[in-house]
C-alpha cells in the first residue's frame, strides 16, 4: 500500500500525522520524507541520532538513469536510516533545504515515484510519504499521482479549509480526479470533522485528537517512553487509523483482481 500525506498551507500536522502513522504501523514500512521545502523528519523525531549522509539526494545520485526501476527501488533501502522506536520501520531522510528540493529535476520526482511505487507492490513493505504542503507546480506532483491514496490532512477551522479547498483544486487538476484524496482532520475547531469533509466535497478518511504533548515529541523530538507513546491519545487514534486504510486496501486489491 502507497499511501501520501500532504497539505495545504497553514501548516495542519502533516509531518506529526506521518510519524503518528508509522509508529502506529503494524506491517513493514518505509517512510520518504519527499517535502520539497526540505525535509522536517530526520531533523525532528530522530534530531541527532541519525546520520546526515543518506536520503532522497544520495538515492538520486545512486539511482542513475540507466539503472531499471527494480534496482532503482532496491537501493532505496540503502539510503534509508533504521527508525529505533519501530521495528521494521525505516525512513528515506528528505532534502537539507528548499533549495536542494528545487533542484530535484522533474525526471528525478518520476523516477522517485515510479520506485517508490515499485517498493510498496512487489515487496512486503507499505510506503507512506509525506510530500509536503501543495505548493507550485513544481515539485512532487509523480509521487501523488503514484500513490494509491492520498490523505489531504486539514485542521477543522476556516483558515485551513480555506486553504485546503485550494489545495484540492490543484489536485483535481495535476490527478485528473480526486478519486484516491479523502481528508484527514487534526485536532478540535469550530466544526464538525464532517462539516469539514463536506466543504471540500472529499470522504473523510479519519480524525487525529489534539495531543500537543505526543504531537511535539514527534514534530521535534525529545524523550517519551515507548509504553507512553503507545498509551497517547494520538497514537491510539492512528493505530485505529492505520488498522483502516489496511482494510480498505485489502478490499480495493480484491475489487481489482475481480475486475481484472
Ligand atoms: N495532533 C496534534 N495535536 C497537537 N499539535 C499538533 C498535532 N499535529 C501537529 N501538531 C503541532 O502542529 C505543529 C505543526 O505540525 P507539523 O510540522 O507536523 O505540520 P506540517 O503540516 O508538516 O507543516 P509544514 O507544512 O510546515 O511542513 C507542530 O508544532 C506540531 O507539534
Ligand atoms: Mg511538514
Amino acid at each position: 500500500m502507497f499511501t501520501v500525506l500532504t497539505s495545504g498551507k497553514a501548516a495542519p500536522g502533516v509531518t506529526t500525522s506521518t510519524w503518528a502513522l508509522a509508529l502506529a504501523w503494524t506491517r513493514p514500512l518505509l517512510v520518504a520524507d519527499c517535502d520539497p521545502a526540505g525535509g522536517d523528519m530526520a531533523p525532528g523525531l530522530l534530531a541527532g541520532r541519525v546520520t546526515v549522509d543518506r536520503g532522497l539526494l544520495s538515492w538520486s545520485t545512486a539511482a542513475r538513469r540507466d539503472l531499471s526501476v527494480d534496482a532503482a527501488s532496491t537501493l532505496l533501502s540503502d539510503h534509508a536510516v533504521r527508525v529505533p522506536e519501530q521495528a521494521d520501520l525505516s525512513l528515506i531522510p528528505g532534502f537539507a533545504n528548499g533549495v536542494q528540493g528545487a533542484s530535484f529535476a522533474t525526471e528525478a520526482w518520476e523516477r522517485l515515484a515510479r520506485s517508490l511505487a515499485a517498493t510498496a507492490a512487489t515487496t512486503e513493505r507499505d510506503v507512506l510519504v509525506d510530500t509536503g504542503r501543495l505548493g507550485s507546480d513544481r515539485g512532487g506532483w509523480p509521487v501523488l499521482r503514484a500513490a494509491d491514496r492520498v490523505l489531504l490532512v486539514v485542521r477543522p477551522s476556516v483558515r485551513s479549509v480555506h486553504a485546503t479547498q485550494d489545495a484540492a483544486q490543484r489536485l483535481r487538476q495535476q490527478l485528473g480526479d480526486l478519486s484516491t484524496v479523502s481528508a484527514l482532520v487534526v485536532g478540535r475547531g469550530p466544526y464538525s470533522a464532517s462539516e469539514v469533509a463536506g466543504a471540500l466535497q472529499l470522504p473523510l478518511v479519519g480524525v487525529l485528537p489534539d495531543d500537543p504533548t505526543t504531537a511535539s515529541f514527534l514534530s521535534d523530538g525529545g524523550s517519551v517512553s515507548a509504553r507512553t507513546l503507545r498509551r497517547s491519545s494520538l497514537l491510539r487514534a492512528t493505530a485505529s487509523l492505520a488498522a483502516q486504510l489496511a482494510v480498505t486496501a485489502g478490499s480495493a486489491g480484491e475489487r481489482a483482481a475481480v475486475a481484472g
